[in-house]
């Protein structure tokens, strides 16, 4: 039978062509990472009149607006003549439901006679770009009091409009074939045409749509691809990026083919012995006569590194499904699978895939092959026991990631995701919140392989508006497509657990009006995927509301500690609010419940401000944990947003409630815009680590309780002040053990057992002496770890350490390169910030520099970079095709060079 099986599928499905491109019998897909040509408008300059819609002006804009504000209502814009969003509307009609609301094109073809449409026009001045190509992270930062993009969206130039233009060659054997341009996003309002031939667009920036470009194609000649960006200001309340920030291909099919995300596989019944797998696919067929079709899937295990392995454990019946003349056809088929290898998240369990590859014949000739990876899990949340996987509990350990990769800005790059999820787990995080809109497909391929278990979210705005120009803009005609889109394109990852259709949304305040807009979006969620759960993120909505009744699973932001319940808030009109967990779990006894957004503490890494609280969780204020001269916030790790807690409060607060099923905190990795408390800034500070990636103490403190086997101890703050010699400097400790005794310079500071209640371990009363200070610690009464830390002398030299040091030359490979200022003895000078630059040598290039500090206005590719309390960070790519060594030099004036050799292969 396995003899059989294998006959009848022969393997590979995909072969890789080179610069991403991709083949399989029957369908092809071409990489257009390379070569574009791209111009944007300067400031002040009247763009061309190819707009999608009107927008509401800006005049009296404000970004001063608190996170937790109440959204207001939508200005009234009426539908103006001369836009083009009657052309591009039809782009969203695979993803409305009812057919009476599908969308016609007019007549005529707007914008055909502008000249960076066609085909003639001399581009040969336009700068030359790879993609993915984010266009403002290069800046530079725009300082001052009154900026066109303020620190909410990062003080990067990311608003405006730019145009990107490429021709693509189509060999004339591939006449007759259809023909798909596939974008995974641009930021935003993508207008493109062909050949001078509007073909479409998607306006909002996060989500992957389809082109259809067959009818506009010369083949066996030069195309004309132009792409029209519009990226408006104030349409977030983070940095967006701009331009075609992922990545970007063409897909060539026969006519008959697997439809644009046209399978989705679920599986239920699992147990060690068997599982059902339900595979739905859906075929289209883009010629004038009806085909019939034979369709057979066979199912394949991934390896680790997600490639195919060894004979086909499944095979689906053949079925022959008859597909209309430029129609659609849906077919469903189950088949079981014996002994399944489930899909679970680490480190108790392992996240094994699987592929089913989907032949499509035609008279027995394959006209397609189409893959679909897959996870098999179950998935439970329950009210009282909170997450099940496989039916183990598994408390949600999360963090809420917004898109950017800080320097690289919103060009999606996979080892810089990867790293970003590397360090997470080493701090024992289990799960990402994609705030607040849905990632990069690269990162759900990288959750899946890594086995993060991940809330996929779409919303941060409905029709109620946060910002003048976010998505409420373009609510009524784009939520059911946008929804519909975003999961089928993400409902076969196995890391996916749960959709969330709003973040803190405006209706929550609109009683029945909200809900019932929530219970048509989470009709379509269910008709589009019935297997998960929908939620929502709620900061205000309070049990006895319309909204909560809504969601599956109820996500509280910020409540479930309680908002705003120190005194200094009363009579303020922000909310405030009560711990909710309790109330929540009464009110909806059925439903789970888990913390979409907790804590938002606020911290600068290495920076210490004095007094210190003898708090578990404050405001942040001036003398108070924040100085805003310097604009730093300090890293003992007991301030927090006004409407947040400590990390310490919320583990607090999490050990009394147990049926909650874990927490998301905000954020993991600080993100480029929404600075608070400091919007003269331009990155956040709410990351348990810092824009480059460098470790917080708090992330040490997240590791303590995540992580509780690992014998670990961190000190802080550093040792380093000789102006408080003699004076109160605390001493506080994160630690897995649960009692610890510190010495300095060998004098014991007491011994100290973690109190109920309390994550840290803290001598408030230390004075200040230059030398050592070393913690020993115990756990259940047995030696467990140690950490000491040394004054440092002067900054003498430097050091050097890459993350990887022998890269894949494909061009999008890249090392990190931490720098830190070190004394003789190699110790890091907590408070150096010393000018580090940057040259290298051979075929890679330094493509940007950071230090985690988000006051730090040089922009990111500069060369040299000011060390923030003693490290830099040099991040470094290859280049395509290029191999050999790569020397990197790294000098700064009066301390001894460092050179560190990479390797390209
Ligand atoms: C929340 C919001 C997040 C972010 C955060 C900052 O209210 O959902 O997007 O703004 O506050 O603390």
């Amino acid at each position: 039978m396995v003899l059989l099986i294998n006959l009848c599928y022969p393997e590979p499905a995909y072969t890789e062509t080179g610069k991403g491109g991709m083949k399989s019998p029957g369908r092809e897909i071409l990489s257009l990472h390379e070569g574009w040509r791209f111009f944007k408008y300067g400031p002040g300059e009247c763009p061309d009149s190819l707009v999608y819609d009107l927008r509401p002006d800006l005049a009296g804009t404000t970004e001063l607006r608190t996170a937790d504000a109440r959204p207001t209502e939508a200005a009234d814009i009426r539908f103006a003549a001369g836009v083009l969003k009657p052309w591009i509307l039809p782009n969203a009609n695979d993803f409305i439901g009812d057919s009476a609301k599908r969308h016609d094109r007019p007549p005529g073809n707007p914008g055909h006679d502008f000249p960076f449409v066609q085909a003639g026009y001399d581009d040969s001045s336009w700068e030359t770009v790879n993609l993915p190509h984010d266009w403002a992270i290069a800046g530079p930062f725009q300082e001052g009091p009154d900026p066109e993009v303020g620190g909410g969206m990062g003080r990067l130039p990311v608003n405006g409009v730019a145009w990107y233009r490429k021709k693509i060659r189509l060999p004339a054997a591939a006449a007759g074939r259809s023909v798909f341009l596939d974008v995974e996003g641009a930021m935003s309002y993508a207008m493109v045409w062909v050949n001078g031939w509007l073909a479409g667009g998607w306006p909002y920036g996060y989500n992957s749509w389809r082109l259809e470009l067959t009818p506009h194609l010369r083949f066996g000649a030069d195309n004309q691809l132009a792409i029209r960006i519009d990226n408006p200001n104030h349409s977030a309340r983070w940095y967006p990026g701009g331009g075609l920030y992922r990545n970007m291909h063409i897909t060539l099919t026969n006519s008959l083919h697997v439809a644009q995300w046209g399978t989705f596989m679920a599986a239920r019944d699992i147990s060690a012995r068997k599982a059902t797998l339900d595979l739905r696919v859906t075929l289209r067929n883009d010629s004038d006569k009806e085909s019939a079709a034979e369709l057979t899937t066979a199912v394949f295990k991934l390896d680790a590194l997600g490639r195919r392995k060894g004979r086909a454990v499944a095979l689906f019946s053949p079925q022959r499904p008859v597909v209309p003349a430029g129609g659609k056809v849906t077919v469903e088929s189950t088949v079981e699978l014996t002994r399944p290898r489930l899909w679970g998240p680490p480190p108790t369990q392992r996240p094994h895939r699987y592929v089913a590859v989907t032949t499509l014949r035609h008279n027995g000739r394959v006209t397609d092959t189409y893959e679909t990876r897959f996870g098999i899990r179950s998935v439970e949340f329950h009210p009282d026991r909170g997450l099940l996987v496989n039916g183990e509990q598994i408390p949600l350990r999360g963090v809420n990631q917004h898109h950017d990769l800080g320097a690289l800005g919103a060009a999606f790059n996979s080892r810089a995701a990867e790293r970003q999820l590397e360090i997470l787990r080493e701090m024992g995080c289990n799960a990402i919140r994609m705030a607040h809109n849905p990632p990069a497909p690269g990162l759900l391929e990288l959750t899946d392989r890594m086995g993060f278990l991940v809330i996929d979210e779409i919303f941060d705005s409905w029709e109620l508006k946060k910002t003048t120009h976010d998505f409420h803009l373009i609510f009524d005609d784009w939520a059911e497509p946008d929804l519909r889109a975003f999961i089928r394109r993400d409902r076969n990852a196995p890391s996916v657990i749960l959709w969330s259709f709003g973040n803190e949304v405006g209706e929550q305040y609109t009683g029945k009006e909200g809900a019932s807009t929530a219970r048509r979006l989470l009709k379509i969620l269910r008709e589009e995927d019935p297997t998960r759960p929908g939620t929502l993120a709620m900061n205000y909505a309070k049990p006895p509301m319309p909204l909560p009744e809504v969601p599956d699973v109820i996500g509280l932001n910020y409540q479930g500690e309680g908002i705003r319940q120190d005194r200094e808030f009363e009579g303020t009109d922000r909310i405030r609010t009560v711990p909710q967990y309790p109330a929540f779990h009464t009110q909806f006894p059925g439903k789970a419940l888990y913390s979409s957004e907790t804590a938002s503490a606020l911290s600068s890494r290495g920076v210490y401000l004095f007094p210190v609280s003898d708090q578990l969780s404050a405001p942040v204020r001036d003398g108070r944990g924040g100085d805003s001269q310097i604009r730093q916030v300090s890293g003992y790790e007991l301030h927090a947003v006004d409407f947040g807690s400590t990390a310490d409060k919320v583990f607090a607060s999490l050990d009394n409630h147990p049926y909650v099923a874990g927490e998301f905190v905000w954020t993991g990795w600080d993100y480029l815009g929404e600075p608070t408390p400091y919007y003269e800034s331009r990155s956040s500070y709410c990351g348990i680590i810092d824009l480059a990636g460098f470790r917080k103490d708090r992330f040490y403190l997240y590791q303590s309780r995540w992580r509780p086997d690992l014998p670990m101890a961190h000190l802080l703050p550093h040792w380093n002040w000789p102006e408080r010699t003699g004076k109160v400097t605390p001493v506080h400790l994160f630690t897995s053990g649960d009692e610890a005794e510190l010495f300095i310079n060998g004098r014991s500071q007491g011994r100290k057992k973690k109190e109920p209640g309390t994550c840290r371990l803290r001598w408030d009363e230390v004075r200040y002496e230059r030398g050592e200070l070393r913690a020993v610690v115990w756990k259940n009464e047995k030696r467990w770890a140690v950490d000491r830390i040394s004054t440092a002398g002067q900054p003498e030299r430097l050091t050097a350490k890459a993350d990887r040091s022998h890269l894949n030359a494909g061009g999008e490979d890249l090392s990190f390169v931490t720098v830190t200022i070190a004394d003789n003895r190699g110790n890091l000078v907590p408070r150096s910030n010393n000018l580090v630059k940057f040259s290298i040598e051979g075929p890679a290039d330094i493509v940007a520099t950071d230090n985690g500090d988000p006051t730090d206005m040089t922009s990111f590719p500069s060369l040299s970079r000011r060390a923030f309390n003693g490290m830099a960070l040099a991040i470094i790519r290859t280049r395509a095709g290029e191999t050999g060594r790569i020397n990197l030099r790294i000098t700064s004036p009066g301390l001894k060079d460092k050179r560190i050799m990479l390797k390209s292969r």
